[in-house]
């Protein structure tokens, strides 16, 4: 909760973390909420985590974000994780407790639901199949997100069909796994494709998929936010498409985020996206 007598803090602990634009958006809160606090990137190597995360409390922190590498690691360091987050298999959240014990949540879930739905309101996750590439940490919160959202029919692409098929077994009701090589025909009658991959990052090769065979009201979402615009959704643009990239699903994570750590739920607005838009 918020004391007028006391400095808040939290943080990202990430490996590297530089490159992290939360401390952007959540000093953007502080200041918007005129509280007294600070969000820091926390460079915290894997062989330091459980150190660090344990310092969270004697350091006064309310709480951190985990990113690259440590969201499964932490799984094992917390004292408790909630059943979305073993769901998942991966924390992103981390809330130190008044008794100084740690739990941990996966708010990545949230935040992509929350994002397509503040971004293209009047979404619904039943009005026909939805499309999800890869099947990385990223693609089970996404999943996971779809599924809650009373999806009917989720085709679960990846190149190493092991694990599209292992989310599928984990998650089953609407999740079915399908091989690569059948992405482009998968695309057809679908009502919204998801790319969850690391293709279209910067510095990575682009996605490769025929959006031929993708109705033209679909939606094409990607949860990738550097660049803005992966050629995936470029493409998709061009054919007519809407599409949601993925810096909405960074700052909706946020929310909750605030929520269990200051016990305010701070909004994500055009002011907001814009400033965090203009460092990428
Ligand atoms: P994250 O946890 O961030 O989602 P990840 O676990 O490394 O990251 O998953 C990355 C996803 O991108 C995986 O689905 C991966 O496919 P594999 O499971 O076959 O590795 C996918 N991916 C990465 N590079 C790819 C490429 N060149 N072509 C197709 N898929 C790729």
């Amino acid at each position: 909760m918020a004391h007028p007598d006391r400095f808040l803090l939290a943080g990202v602990m990430g490996w590297p973390v530089m490159h992290s634009r939360s401390p952007m958006l959540h000093n953007y809160w502080f200041k918007k909420h005129e509280l007294a606090g600070t969000y820091v990137p926390l460079a915290i190597r894997p062989e330091g985590l459980a150190a660090a995360l344990r310092a969270l409390h004697p350091l006064g922190f309310a709480g951190c974000n985990l990113t690259i590498p440590h969201k499964e690691q932490a799984m094992t360091l917390v004292d408790e994780v909630d059943a979305l987050a073993k769901a998942i298999g991966a924390i992103s959240c981390v809330v130190v407790r008044p008794d100084g014990s740690l739990s941990g949540t996966n708010n990545d879930c949230y935040g992509f639901i929350h994002a397509i739905k503040q971004e293209q309101p009047g979404w619904r996750a039943d009005s026909g199949p939805i499309v999800v590439i890869g099947a990385g940490g990223g693609s089970r919160a996404v999943c996971c997100g779809l599924a809650q959202e009373g999806a009917r029919e989720i085709k679960l692409v990846n190149r190493t069909l092991d694990r599209a098929q292992a989310i599928a077994r984990g998650f089953g009701g609407p999740i079915r796994a399908l091989p690569w090589d059948e992405r482009h025909e998968a695309l057809e009658g679908a009502a919204m494709v998801v790319n969850t991959t690391s293709c279209g990052m910067v510095g990575q090769p682009a996605l490769d998929i025929n959006l031929d065979k993708l109705p033209k009201n679909a939606l094409a979402a990607d949860i990738i936010y550097i660049p803005l615009e992966t050629p995936f959704l470029a493409a998709a643009h061009k054919r007519g498409n809407r599409t949601v990239n993925g810096l909405g699903m960074l700052l909706n994570q946020g929310r909750p985020a605030w929520k269990a750590w200051f016990g305010i739920e701070p909004e994500v607005t055009a002011e907001l996206r814009a400033m965090i838009e203009r460092t990428i």
